[in-house]
């Protein structure tokens, strides 16, 4: 099969073409990045430089390559996240997820692309509330911290544009947090550091429930929703959506740190905000089973337990 891959350099993009080319589908892989077009070459993709949000550009680089599938893993997400202040840090992701999505499924559309495969994000799609495990018909947050409005909105359009796409096979994948290399829960990422220095401490409780998958489980089912299974929404997490109270302190016992420390709701508020304090304390986990059935996917790491001890680096 062709397959255009639009973020193709990113965590999920640079692990996805490899495993495509070597499948024996013909990859052609997009970077903004002049600089970057020949480690895609290096990894058997053909290289188109455009920038996403270039309405033109994307238009003619979809239709030269005339692709079966267009991939959207386009994101511009800062190594270290404030909560406080997410939407403004995710702003260009936002735009990615808006612009870039309208861009890309118009071009697909006018191609004649059979099918498009784009990342959403569990954490902030389900509502915070009812049973910490949610499947994907499950109902969907209206009530999102305010720092995270826009950001939840993005994720949305994406899933909102393919549900609406009639003439095209939309394929959602709600990943859960990703870890392992080039992530913020990698050796030297971002979290692991802070874990590692006790600057992430469980905030009242711990209850928030994070999903999580290692890059390769996310990129393996990435590969899958390219190559089958029905359109529509699949959660792409590990097996064991866990409370903050549980995975940080296996977290730092991982890496060799000090337990966490343990801070109240209300000093925490102060510094982290209320979106720090919903992912510490009211976020939902997201179920795997379908992505499991209908993709016919296996996980590498079926539990962040084993991951977090042999699939950082
Ligand atoms: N579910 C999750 O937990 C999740 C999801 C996504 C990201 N993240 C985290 O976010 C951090 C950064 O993610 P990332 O590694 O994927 O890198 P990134 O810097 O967010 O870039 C992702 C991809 O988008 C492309 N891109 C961005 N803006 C573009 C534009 N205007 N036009 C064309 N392409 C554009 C980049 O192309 P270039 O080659 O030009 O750079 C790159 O291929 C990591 O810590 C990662 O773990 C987490």
């Amino acid at each position: 099969m062709k397959v255009f891959v639009a973020g193709a350099t990113g965590a999920i993009g640079i692990r996805v073409v490899p495993a495509l080319v070597q499948k024996g589908h013909q990859v052609i892989g997009v970077t903004r990045t002049p600089a970057k077009a020949e480690q895609l070459r290096q990894l058997g993709a053909e290289p188109v430089v455009v920038d996403a949000l270039d309405e033109v550009g994307v238009k003619d680089a979809v239709a030269a390559a005339a692709p079966e599938v267009v991939v959207h893993q386009l994101t511009a997400i800062p190594h270290t996240i404030d909560p406080r202040t997410l939407d403004r840090q995710f702003a260009e992701t936002n735009r990615l997820r808006t612009e870039g999505t309208d861009h890309l499924l118009e071009a697909a559309r006018s191609a004649g692309v059979r099918r498009f495969v784009a990342q959403s994000f569990a954490m902030w799609v389900y509502a915070r509330a009812g049973g910490p495990v949610k499947a994907e018909n499950d109902e969907i947050g209206t009530d999102p911290p305010a720092s995270v409005r826009e950001t939840l909105e993005g994720i949305l359009h994406v899933e909102r544009a393919l549900a609406g796409a009639p003439d095209i096979e939309g394929v959602a994948l709600r990943y859960g947090m990703f870890y392992g290399p080039g992530t913020s829960i990698g050796t030297s990422g971002s979290i692991v550091e802070m874990v590692r220095k006790r600057r992430f401490p469980i905030v009242g409780r711990g209850s928030g429930v994070w999903s999580f998958i290692h890059v390769d489980d996310a990129a393996a089912a990435t590969v899958a929703a390219i190559e089958g299974g029905d359109p529509g929404i699949y959660n792409v997490a590990d097996d064991e959506p866990a409370p903050v109270a549980t995975w940080v302190p296996d977290l730092a016992d991982a890496i060799g740190a000090p337990p966490p420390r343990r801070v109240p709701v209300w000093l925490a508020r102060v510094v982290v905000g209320a979106t720090g304090i919903a992912m510490m304390t009211e976020v939902r986990g997201a179920s795997n089973a379908k992505a499991k059935r209908e993709l016919g996917w296996q996980l590498r790491f079926a539990s962040w337990r084993q991951g977090f001890r042999s699939g950082l680096g």
